[in-house]
C-alpha cells in the first residue's frame, strides 16, 4: 500500500498574503511524520492544500502519485483527514458510531463496503481500534475532548487509508488522555504514512522519524536529533520561548 506526498513549488495565497512561499516537500510512508511551528504559521493551511481544499497559486499537489492539487475528492480517496477540534461542530445529533458509520455509507467510490452488516462492522472494528468502543453509542456532544478526538480518528481510519493528516490531535486533550492518543498514533504510524500537525514541538519527537518545522514556509526538515535544536527552534518559534525550553527538556528527558 503506497503512500507518499509530494508537494512541488507549492505557493499558497490567502487575501493576497503569501502563507506558503514555494514548497516542495516529499514525505513517505509508513512512518510519523511531524509538521511543528508556532500558531499561525500554516500548519493547518499545508494540511488543507494536501487534502485539495486550498488550491495553490501555483506548483502542484501529488499523493501517491496522483494529482490532487485542488481537488479534495482525489486527496480524499488516499488520506484520511483529521481537522482541527475546533473546526468540528460536536454538537451535531449523532453517536459516535453512527458518525464512524457514517464515513462508510456517505463514501461512494470505491465502493468497497456497501452492504449495512458490512459498514457496521467496519465501524466497530474502528472503534475498538481506538479504544473507543465503551462510549460508541453516546452522543458525541457528550464525549471529553480525548473521545471525540479518538472517534474523529476512527472515522478517519474506517476505510483503512494508506495516508492519515491529524491536525492538532492532542491539543484539546487532558495529559492522561493524551499519551493514550499519542500512542494511538505511533501505533496506526507503523503501518501509515501518518503527518500530525503539532505547535509544541516535544509532542511526538520521541516517535517521529521526521521534523519538519514551518513558519510561513519549510524552515527545517530532518530527523528529531537533528531539528529539535533550541538554537534552530529559537529562530523559528521567536518569542515562544517557553515551547522551546519544554521541547529541550522533553528531549533531555528521553535521552537521559
Ligand atoms: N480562511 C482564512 N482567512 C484568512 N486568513 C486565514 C485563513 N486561513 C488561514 N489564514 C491565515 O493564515 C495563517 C496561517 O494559519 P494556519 O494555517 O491556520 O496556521 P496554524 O495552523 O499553523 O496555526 C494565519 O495568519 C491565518 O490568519
Ligand atoms: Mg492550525
Amino acid at each position: 500500500m503506497s503512500s507518499r506526498i509530494e508537494l512541488r513549488d507549492v505557493e499558497v495565497e490567502i487575501g493576497g498574503e503569501i502563507i506558503i512561499p514555494r514548497v516542495s516537500l516529499k514525505l513517505e510512508g509508513p512512518g510519523l511524520v511531524t509538521v511543528i511551528g508556532p500558531n499561525g504559521s500554516g500548519k493547518t493551511t499545508l494540511f488543507r492544500t494536501i487534502m485539495g481544499l486550498i488550491k495553490p497559486v501555483r506548483g502542484r499537489v501529488l499523493v501517491n502519485g496522483r494529482d490532487v492539487t485542488g481537488n479534495p475528492e482525489t486527496a480524499g480517496r488516499h488520506i484520511g483527514y483529521v481537522p482541527q477540534l475546533s473546526a468540528f461542530n460536536s454538537e451535531f445529533p449523532i453517536t459516535a458510531r453512527e458518525l464512524v458509520e457514517s464515513s462508510l455509507s456517505l463514501r461512494l467510490k470505491p465502493p468497497r463496503l456497501r452492504t449495512p452488516p458490512e459498514i457496521r462492522r467496519a465501524a466497530a472494528e474502528a472503534l475498538e481500534a481506538v479504544g473507543a468502543s465503551d462510549y460508541a453509542d453516546k452522543p458525541i456532544s457528550r464525549l471529553s475532548g480525548g473521545q471525540l478526538q479518538r472517534v474523529l480518528i476512527a472515522r478517519a481510519l474506517v476505510w483503512d487509508p494508506p495516508i492519515l493528516l491529524l491536525d492538532e490531535p492532542v491539543s484539546a486533550i487532558d495529559p492522561a488522555g493524551k499519551m493514550e492518543v499519542i500512542e494511538l498514533i505511533a501505533k496506526l504510524s507503523t503501518r501509515k504514512l501518518v503527518v500530525v500537525a503539532s505547535h509544541d514541538p516535544g509532542v511526538y519527537a520521541r516517535h517521529s522519524k521526521l521534523i519538519v518545522v514551518v513558519n510561513r514556509g519549510v524552515r527545517l526538515a530532518g530527523p528529531p536529533s537533528e531539528v529539535l535544536d533550541p538554537r534552530k527552534l529559537a529562530e523559528v518559534y521567536g518569542d515562544s520561548v517557553i515551547l522551546v525550553e519544554k521541547c529541550v527538556h522533553l528531549v533531555d528527558s528521553h535521552a537521559a
